[in-house]
């Protein structure tokens, strides 16, 4: 069921306002989810990863990048929510069908979060090709709708596919060169970033474009 939230869209202190002390969430995993700006997004990470962990070094670059993004093209604080958490899904707390997008955005609605977030998580980095493989897509669209903004979701993929492993800045070449690396030619992931790659390579070239 659909939720009513507060949009991460609106500034900060407007939704506080608006909202007082507790918006989102109870307790999670020793973490309280006061509010899903780009700081609580990066205290529900903490507590979802183990230190050190490859995951939470990505989500984490991921989210930096996103800062860097948001700045320089005047985006909101829900690109740099969604960045930090963009890969939830992989947490133990969250992992249910092996679809990140769909485990990382259920596990988001379950606490409060806002429909544009989840439904950014739910759809980052062409979601909907693993999920077509994995046999989720007809429920990837039916529990989270596209985002409404699509300009975000395209600077939350750059930002992905822009963004290694372990956190670092990477080309795009070198994120789908260390993809590869990863999974065998056969693998369910491979398959779908080489379905994918054309489309995400666009989505890159012109955000570079736009950030010159
Ligand atoms: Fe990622």
């Amino acid at each position: 069921m659909q939720t009513s939230t507060p949009s991460l869209t609106a500034a900060f202190t407007t939704r506080r306002a608006a909202h007082g002390r507790a918006l989102y969430g109870e307790p999670m995993h020793g973490t309280t989810p006061r509010e899903l700006g780009p700081a609580g997004a990066q205290a529900l990470l903490g507590g979802l990863f183990e230190p050190g962990a490859d995951r939470l070094a990505h989500s984490v670059g991921v989210g930096r990048r996103a800062e860097q993004v948001a700045g320089a093209l005047g985006q909101p604080d829900l690109l740099v929510s969604a960045a930090y958490l963009h890969d939830v899904g992989y947490a133990a707390a969250a992992c249910d069908t092996g679809l990140h997008q769909l485990d990382g955005a259920r596990y988001l609605r379950r606490l409060g979060a806002p429909d544009d977030l989840t439904s950014l998580v739910a759809h980052h980095t062409a979601a909907v090709v693993e999920a077509a493989a994995r046999g989720f897509d007809t429920t990837l669209r039916d529990e989270f709708p596209a985002p409404s903004d699509s300009e975000l979701l395209d600077l939350l993929t750059y930002c992905d596919m822009t963004t290694s492993a372990q956190g670092g800045t990477v080309t795009v070449d070198e994120r789908f060169g260390r993809i590869y690396d990863r999974y065998p030619p056969g693998h369910l992931v491979s398959r779908s970033m080489r379905h994918a790659e054309p489309y995400l390579r666009r989505i890159v070239s012109a955000v570079e474009d736009r950030l010159g």
